[in-house]
This record gives C-alpha cells, structure tokens and sequence, in this order.
C-alpha cells in the first residue's frame, strides 16, 4: 500500500539478466519533494532500479506504482514514462556542444511534454524568463551566451540537471553525478539537488560519501539488488550488515 505522502513505489521487483539476479525482491518508497541518496557497493542494481523506473528494462517479477493514481510504470515505454513526469540524468553529459547555454536551455524548455506543441513553437517572454530563472537555479546565469562545448565538465553536468528541471519532472532520477567533478563543482551540485528537492523528489545514485553526507537526506542501500538498510547516512554507516558489505566481508 502507497502513504498519502508516497510518490514512487517499487513494489517486489526483480530482474534476471542471463540466469543473474541483478534485482531481487526489491520494494522501497520515494515521496513527494523527497531527496533520497541510494548508495551500494559495484553491481549493488542502482542502475539497473533506474532502468526499470524509466522503461529502460523490464523486470521480471514486481510493481513500480506512480503518483497520486498508483499506475503501474511497468509495460509503459520510456516516453511515455517521460512523459508522466520522470527525468532521468544519464552518467556523461548530452548537451548540444555548439549551442550556447542559452540555446540548450531554451530548446529544453520548449521541448514541452506535448509533441505537438514543438512543431509549433515560438519562444516567448514566458519562454525566456524560464531559461533565465533556470539558468539562475543551476549557477550558469553568466554563462548563457557560452558555447556549451567550451564549459567545465561540472558547468555541463549542471545545464544537463537545467535542460532536465526545464521538462519540470516530478521525479528527477541523477547516476553518479559528482564523477569527475572538482570538490567546489561537487558541492555546488549538492545545492542545485537540494534545491531541487523542495519542488519534485531527487534521487541520487553516488559513490562519493562526502557527497551523500552534503546531500543531508535519507539513504538507501542496495547490496545484491535488495534493500540492506535505510535511514540517515549515520544511521546506515553504523549497520553490521552495511559494514561487512563495504569491507568486503
Ligand atoms: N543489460 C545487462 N545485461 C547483463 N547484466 C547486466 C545488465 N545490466 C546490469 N547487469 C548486471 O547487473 C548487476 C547490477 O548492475 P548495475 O545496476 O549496473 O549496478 P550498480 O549501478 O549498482 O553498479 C551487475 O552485476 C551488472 O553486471
Ligand atoms: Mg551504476
């Protein structure tokens, strides 16, 4: 059964690749303007939970429930998930190089849910005050008449998270975001997360724990496509059976 405050839930899932179990009975819940950090160790089924959110892969056993109606996602495909209001941030940024900050945002922005609204698009005032208000939330307000090739790695992976937030999910699903990020552009994109956290539920796959600690909220942690504990990070850093997993033991 899904709370009143439940927005996403994973609901016995499991998933086989070729005879392995990569998800195994998984069940856990995401609320509504929740930032959630699932951490785990290599092959723990972070991504693949992803995956499965978004229609990418189909389980072989389970439920994935949304929203206030409890629609089952699975069978649904990947646009038409999109479309029900979930983003997903992929590992390596797909900005369009040649195009300004300004342009990537702008073409984000008017890439609107419904198709038929793009083959008629014009931007407007509202259009632009959107790319500058996102521009604002993502810390690339001087920065909008830059080449999007010339930015850093960081600047790039923050105007992705901008062209996602444009689309307005309510869910916004984030793979390791902090890899290859400097430590100033990893805090800076724990701020544009909890940011964007107080209007849609986050969820962030990461690896590096200095950046879960910044990010504050509840964690999950997978190990062998299963849930092994839950809570805040203090909280999941003091379970046994969390230790002996990242010891190896
Ligand atoms: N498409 C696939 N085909 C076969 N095996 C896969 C596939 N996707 C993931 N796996 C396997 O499933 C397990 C979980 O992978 P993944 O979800 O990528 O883990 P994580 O993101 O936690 O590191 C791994 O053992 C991986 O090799
Ligand atoms: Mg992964």
């Amino acid at each position: 059964m899904s709370g009143a405050g439940t927005l996403l839930e994973v609901s016995g899932i499991s998933v086989t690749f070729d005879g392995f179990r990569a998800i195994s009975n998984l069940s856990f819940n995401i609320g509504h303007a929740e930032l959630r950090a699932i951490i785990g160790p290599n092959g723990a089924g972070k991504t693949t939970f992803m995956d499965i959110v978004t229609g990418k892969t189909k389980p072989d056993e389970g439920k994935v429930l949304w929203g206030e109606m409890s629609r089952n996602l699975i069978g649904m495909n990947e646009a038409k998930i999109a479309r029900a209001g979930i983003g997903r941030k992929f590992q390596r940024p797909t900005v369009f190089e040649d195009q300004t900050v300004f342009e990537n945002l702008l073409m984000a922005v008017k890439n609107d849910r419904n198709p038929l609204k793009v083959l008629f698009f014009r931007p407007k005032f509202k259009d632009f005050a959107k790319v500058e208000e996102l521009a604002a939330e993502i810390g690339l307000a001087d920065q909008l008449s830059r080449k999007s090739g010339e930015l850093s790695h960081g600047q790039k992976q923050w105007l992705e998270i901008g062209m996602l937030l444009a689309q307005d999910p309510k869910l916004l699903l984030v793979d390791e975001p902090a890899a290859g990020m400097t430590l100033g552009e990893r805090e800076h994109t724990t701020d544009i997360l909890k940011e964007a956290a107080k209007t849609r539920a986050v969820v962030v796959v990461e690896h590096d724990m200095d950046f879960v600690r910044r990010l504050d909220c509840k964690v999950t942690v997978l190990h062998e496509g299963s849930v092994l504990a839950e809570g805040s990070l203090d909280h999941v850093t003091k379970n046994q059976d969390v230790i002996d997993v990242y010891l190896g033991r």
